[in-house]
């Protein structure tokens, strides 16, 4: 059983991460999307919210499940007897954070491996803080984020600016 986690804010999921975990599902046969913290960050939504739009946008990916963890990356693959760690690209300017943290799991979990998978052209620009940031200043976020929780994101965006 090989077991792929994919960590990150997903403050809110985009579809950027949904095609890079379709994608990862057809690599693993297992993929747990863990909603992780970012200690350079302050997220917009609770964990519990973060954790419910994953949950929904991933309901028809048999393999691929949703979980949170506070602590290190590194403790949590050991845990779950995880051996990848997935990762999406976007632009060159996401690569030096990116090793850096690639580094930085693989001395702290030398069996993990982490597996940088390039986003499509068309969402090379898209994140989660793009989205928060068109949806709190009232614009359209449709196509932006996974369209089974599309409205509910509009929504808790919106009643940021009301
Ligand atoms: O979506 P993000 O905010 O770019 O994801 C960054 C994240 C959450 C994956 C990273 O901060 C992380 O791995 N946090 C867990 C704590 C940890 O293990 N930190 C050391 C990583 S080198």
């Amino acid at each position: 059983m090989r077991t792929a986690v994919y960590p990150g804010s997903f403050d809110p999921i985009t579809i950027g991460h949904l095609d890079i975990i379709e994608r990862a599902s057809r690599l693993f046969d297992q993929v747990i999307v863990l909603v992780s913290r970012n200690p350079d960050k302050s997220p917009f939504f609770t964990v519990d919210a973060r954790l419910g739009f994953i949950s929904r946008a991933i309901a028809a990916l048999p393999n691929v499940s949703a979980d949170a963890f506070s602590g290190l990356l590194a403790d949590y693959l050991k845990q779950r007897k995880a051996t990848a760690i997935i990762k999406g690209l976007r632009a060159v300017s996401d690569f030096e954070y990116e090793f850096q943290m690639a580094l930085a799991n693989k001395t702290l979990d030398p069996a993990a491996e982490t597996i940088f998978l390039a986003a499509q052209a068309k969402n090379m620009y898209l994140s989660s803080s793009l989205v928060r940031q068109i949806g709190a200043l009232g614009g359209s976020i449709k196509g932006l984020v996974p369209v089974e929780i599309e409205n509910d994101i509009q929504t808790a965006l919106q009643e940021e600016i009301s």
